[in-house]
């Protein structure tokens, strides 16, 4: 389950908060892609650009790297951070970053000319930058409208999924995506709420969880709103589907023995990420790699990460 609540936070020189995203299983990752100069990588999942930094220095500058997202804030981000890379270092790749979602990297490749890719990265879920910021509506821990789409431009915000669901299917997704024991009691309560009032904040949302929570749950080492939160921001972006059609159009993209390596922080997720492989690769990772002690230390978020990655294999001639 991702926990993440404000994690990848820290306090600046200033004392001031600063949002950054640590990139998870960053050496894992680097590793397992047996990255080398004049690959063509695809990070479908650019972010702020934490792993993409570190592909641009491997793969040099006779590589490309394209990267995507379909939140287009944070490509902003993503973009100083590339730029930041290559003045630091001017041996970096060539870099392309295109406001869309995963499974569109034929479309993003094909812009650059590329016919395929040598390298497809995927670590899902949300950024640190994008819970950091109380106008996405993502994180419990500040009011902010209830929106939680990583796209702004896409129609449904998680305001207006919860003014027009069913209780049993909200019931449902929050059991299956949340694995909420009081999804319920949760979605009943939502659902006689918004025939007062809609439901329209953050904090709203908290307050109708807390309350239909009994009293010990309301004191769990994670925060009570943990996953009703996931849940919602699943169906909101439809984490699952993108899931599935991200990774059908890497193997498509991929020239035979590319390698796809996917970060997961959710058990569904995980568990679409394993079938897949053995379903179309040549299997590198028979069990999910996870992060350290030590990095679960410095990074709290990468305690539910599982790497796995798979060879596409060499077509029959
Ligand atoms: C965990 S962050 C990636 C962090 C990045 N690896 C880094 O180190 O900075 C996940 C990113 O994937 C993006 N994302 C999620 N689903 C996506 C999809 N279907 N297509 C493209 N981007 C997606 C989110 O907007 C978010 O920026």
């Amino acid at each position: 389950m991702d926990e993440t609540s404000t994690n990848g936070s820290s306090k600046g020189g200033d004392g001031s908060r600063q949002p950054v995203h640590l990139p998870v299983l960053l050496q894992e990752t680097l590793a397992i892609l047996e990255l080398r100069e004049g690959l063509v990588v695809v990070d479908g999942t650019v972010g702020a650009g934490g792993h993409a930094r570190a592909i641009v220095q491997a793969i040099g500058p006779s590589g490309h790297l394209v990267g995507l997202d379909r939140d287009s804030e944070i490509l902003v981000s993503a973009r100083a951070a590339l730029a930041a890379a290559a003045e630091a270092s001017g041996a970096v790749a060539r870099v392309s970053l295109h406001h869309l979602p995963h499974a569109s990297m034929q479309a993003a490749l094909a812009a650059e000319g590329l016919p395929g890719c040598d390298r497809v990265l995927l670590d899902l879920g949300v950024s640190s930058l994008q819970l950091d910021r109380p106008d996405r509506g993502f994180s419990f821990m500040v009011d902010g409208p209830l929106d939680m789409r990583m796209d702004a431009s896409a129609p449904m915000t998680a305001a207006d999924w919860l003014a027009s669901v069913r209780e049993e299917a909200l019931a449902d997704a929050i059991f299956q995506f949340g694995e909420e024991r009081y999804s319920r009691r949760i979605a009943r309560r939502i659902v006689e709420a918004r025939r007062r009032t809609p439901i329209v904040r953050t904090r709203q949302l908290v307050d109708l969880v807390m309350g239909a929570l009994p009293a010990p749950a309301r004191h769990s080492r994670i925060h009570p709103a943990t996953r009703t939160f996931q849940a919602i921001r699943m169906v909101v972006n439809d984490e699952l589907g993108e899931l599935e059609r991200g990774l059908a159009a890497a193997v498509e993209c991929l020239t035979p023995g590319g390698r796809l390596a996917v970060i997961s922080f959710h058990s569904l997720e995980d568990r679409i990420v394993k079938h897949f492989l053995r379903a179309q690769c040549e299997v590198l990772t028979k069990k999910p790699i996870e992060a350290t002690e030590d990095e679960i230390r410095s990074n709290p978020r990468s305690r539910s990460a599982k790497l796995r990655c798979g060879v596409k294999k060499e077509t029959a001639a």
